[in-house]
C-alpha cells in the first residue's frame, strides 16, 4: 500500500516534469523558426491586429459560438497543405465542399475581416495569416491563453475535397491521430493539448451516434460512456442534425474540465475518450486535468506549432489572395 502510494507520487512528479520540459521544448521550436516572423506586418500593415480584434469583438458580441468555430476552421486549414487558407477556397471540389467540412463555420467572419484589411492595406496580408490570428483572438475571447502570432504565410492555389477527408472526424484510433499529427510535425503532447480545444464548442450528433446504440456491431453502446451521460446523449441526439456541447459540464469556459470529463467517462467524441484509455496519452490527460496553468501555457505553444505548419513544396504557386474565396486571376 505504502509502496503503491510512493510510486504514484513519483509517476506524478515524472509526469509533471515531462509536461514542463515539453512546454519549454515547444517554445524553443517556434522561437527559432525563421520562415515566419512576428514583425512581418509592422512596417506595411501595423493596423492588422487591431482590425481583426475589433471585427471579432463585434461578431462574438452577437454570436459567441463563432469563437470555437474559428479555432476549428484554423485546425482544418492547417491539416491540409499547411496553413495556406486552402479551406477558404469556395469552388467546386474544394476542401470546403468535402464531407469533413460540412459543419465548419465562420467563413463570413474571415471575409468581413479581409475586406476591411484590403481597404486599409491592399494586397499585403494573406488570408492564411488572418485566419491564424483570428484563431488566436477566438481562443482569448473564449477565456484561453494569449500568444504572439508569427506572420508571413502565403495563400495556396490548390484546394481538393478529397484531401480534406484526411482531417480526423472522431472515429479514428489513437495511433491514426498520432501518425497524422506526426506527419505535420506535431507530437503526442501537441495532440493531447490541442484536443483540449474541445473544452468549448459543440458537435453535431452525426459525429457520435455510432457510439450510442450499436458500437462496432455489438448492438450495445460504447462501454466507455458513463451510463448517465449515455442517457443524456441519447435524449439530446434523437436526430443526427442536432448539436450537443463538447464539454457537458462547463461548455463555455476554456478550462481543464474537458480532461476531467475524460476521467469520468464523459468524453463526447470517441477520439477524446480514447485519449484517456491509451497509455501513450493518458498520463498527459491526467497532468492537464490537475494543472490548469500548464494546460494554458502548453496550449499556446502547440497552437503556434499548428499555425506554423507549411507546405514548402506549394510555395512557388502561393500568393496574397485578394478575396479569400477565390484564387487571384
Ligand atoms: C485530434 C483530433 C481531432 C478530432 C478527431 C476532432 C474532431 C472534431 C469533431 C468530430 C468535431 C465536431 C464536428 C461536428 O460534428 O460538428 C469537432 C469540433 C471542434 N473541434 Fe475538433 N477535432 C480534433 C482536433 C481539434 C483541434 C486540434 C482543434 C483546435 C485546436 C479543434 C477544435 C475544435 C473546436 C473548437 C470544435 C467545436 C467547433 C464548433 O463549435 O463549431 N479540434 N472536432
Amino acid at each position: 500500500m505504502k509502496m503503491g502510494a510512493g510510486r504514484g507520487m513519483i509517476v506524478g512528479l515524472l509526469m509533471m516534469m515531462v509536461v514542463v520540459v515539453a512546454v519549454e521544448g515547444g517554445s524553443r521550436e517556434y522561437e527559432y523558426d525563421d520562415a515566419l516572423s512576428y514583425g512581418y506586418y509592422h512596417g506595411n500593415c501595423p493596423q492588422l491586429e487591431g482590425i481583426i480584434h475589433r471585427k471579432l469583438h463585434n461578431w462574438f458580441k452577437n454570436d459567441s459560438t463563432l469563437a470555437p468555430a474559428l479555432m476549428r476552421l484554423h485546425f482544418h486549414d492547417c491539416s491540409v497543405r499547411g496553413c495556406d487558407a486552402s479551406i477558404l477556397l469556395n469552388h467546386k471540389g474544394s476542401e470546403r465542399k468535402a464531407k469533413a467540412s460540412k459543419t465548419l463555420r465562420g467563413f463570413q467572419v474571415i471575409d468581413d475581416i479581409k475586406s476591411e484589411v484590403e481597404r486599409v492595406c491592399p494586397k499585403i496580408v494573406s488570408c492564411a495569416d488572418i485566419l491564424t490570428a483570428a484563431a488566436r483572438d477566438a481562443t482569448v475571447a473564449a477565456g484561453g491563453p494569449f500568444w504572439s502570432v508569427p506572420y508571413g504565410r502565403k495563400d495556396g492555389r490548390i484546394s481538393l475535397a478529397k484531401e480534406a477527408e484526411s482531417v480526423p472526424m472522431g472515429h479514428e484510433k489513437i495511433t491514426d491521430l498520432i501518425e497524422l499529427f506526426q506527419s505535420k510535425g506535431l507530437n503526442i503532447l501537441d495532440l493531447v493539448v490541442l484536443s483540449g480545444a474541445h473544452t468549448i464548442g459543440r458537435t453535431s450528433c452525426d459525429s457520435l451516434q455510432f457510439r450510442l446504440y450499436n458500437y462496432k456491431g455489438t448492438s450495445k453502446p460504447d462501454p466507455t460512456i458513463d451510463p448517465k451521460y449515455l442517457n443524456f446523449l441519447r435524449r439530446k441526439c434523437r436526430w443526427a442534425s442536432e448539436y450537443v456541447d463538447l464539454d457537458a459540464v462547463t461548455p463555455k469556459a476554456f478550462d481543464v474540465q474537458y480532461y476531467k470529463n475524460l476521467q469520468k467517462k464523459m468524453g463526447i467524441l470517441s477520439t477524446d475518450q480514447m485519449l484517456y484509455s491509451d497509455s501513450r496519452t493518458a498520463p498527459l490527460v491526467s497532468a492537464f486535468a490537475s494543472q490548469s496553468s500548464v494546460f494554458h501555457h502548453q496550449f499556446a505553444a502547440s497552437m503556434v506549432k499548428l499555425g506554423n505548419i507549411q507546405d514548402f513544396l506549394a510555395d512557388q504557386h502561393s500568393e496574397i489572395r485578394l478575396n479569400c474565396n477565390y484564387v487571384n486571376k
